[in-house]
């Protein structure tokens, strides 16, 4: 069966990619941001996932304003790198799981959420910056597959925080009803708080956004009775992208360990956050087989046991 184990919340500023693309990681400003997620680096080089969910939004990329679906599955086998304006970013291809998208959207729409399959699609900042923040820069392939999700958050309405924490819900139904045994991982991308333009452009509200990160950790339900409105108006205009997260949250157990966070000010105009949250029953299966070990072992010494005095 496969099994969502963790979720990752990561900020997808379009200047970290710039910042990558152009070999600036070293200057200080840069140096701070990508030093938070070196740790990340390495959780994701231990934790080797089969397979990445990416929650994100498209930011006019693939979807123009013609078009924008609320829920957009990729359902294909790779999603090229979209030309945001000045060309395509130098990383990889992105490969789908054609295979386990196919069986969410058969799942997640039969359970009552009608997702938008999607066959052909580019993917933009969105996903790639959170790519490399935790696989790093590979140059020719990223070490997994990865089922886009696609969310508008860019044109209202954007679906409730509750809906996204019930698709999260959904999702993982639809993961743990897939036979083959795969390790999978699910970002939620975007925020924290920000505004681009109007009056209030560079807007951060670092307590608003510590106390998110607090309660996603703690009690994610807290965070589902958010309406639109305060989102606007406590993160900015932009900050609605946090709902995003809820998606990821959602489809993780009620409890959950944090093994990582990181917070800084500012990327861009942006705040940057970033959280690493364990499913529990991972260590629970853990326990479960070390009991089940020692107990095989105790069984095995009074066979022992028996057999020995037997003989006397
Ligand atoms: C910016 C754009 C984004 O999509 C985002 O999530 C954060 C910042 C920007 O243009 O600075
Ligand atoms: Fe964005």
């Amino acid at each position: 069966m496969a099994k969502i184990i963790a979720g990752i919340g990561s900020s997808h500023v379009p200047a970290i990619g710039a910042a990558l693309d152009n070999g600036k990681t070293e200057e200080p400003y840069w140096k701070r941001v990508f030093s938070g997620f070196e740790k990340s680096k390495e959780w994701m080089a231990k934790t080797k996932p089969d397979v990445a969910i990416v929650v994100y939004n498209d930011h006019a990329s693939a979807f123009s304003v013609e078009m924008i679906p609320t829920f957009a599955l990729g359902c294909a086998a790779e999603f090229p790198p979209a030309d945001e304006g000045w060309g395509p970013r130098p990383v990889p291809v992105v490969k789908g799981h054609p295979a386990l998208a196919a069986h969410i959207a058969q799942s997640v729409i039969l359970d009552e959420f009608d997702l938008t399959i999607v066959n052909k699609m580019e993917v933009d900042h969105g996903l790639t910056v959170p790519m490399n923040l935790l696989f790093g820069q590979p140059k020719d392939a990223w070490p997994c597959p990865v089922i886009p999700l696609a969310v508008n958050v860019v044109m209202y309405p954007p679906p409730t925080g509750h809906r996204c924490y019930m698709l999260g819900k959904a999702l993982r139904r639809a993961v743990e009803s897939y036979p083959e045994d795969l390790k999978v991982v699910i970002f939620g991308t975007g925020g924290l708080s920000h505004q681009i333009s109007g009056p209030r452009a560079g807007l951060i509200n670092s307590k608003w956004d510590k106390s998110f990160l607090d309660n996603l950790s703690k009690d994610p339900k807290k965070l589902t009775r958010i309406p639109h409105l305060e989102y606007m108006r406590e993160a900015g205009a932009e900050g609605i992208e946090m709902v995003m997260w809820l998606i990821m949250r959602g489809a993780l157990d009620d409890k959950v360990d944090e093994v990582y966070r990181f917070y800084t000010v500012p990327a861009s105009n942006t705040a940057v956050g970033h959280i690493i949250l364990e499913n529990r029953h991972k260590a629970a299966n853990k326990d479960k087989r070390a009991h089940a070990a020692k107990s095989r072992q105790a069984a095995a010494r009074k066979a022992a046991h028996r057999i020995a005095s037997k003989g006397r």
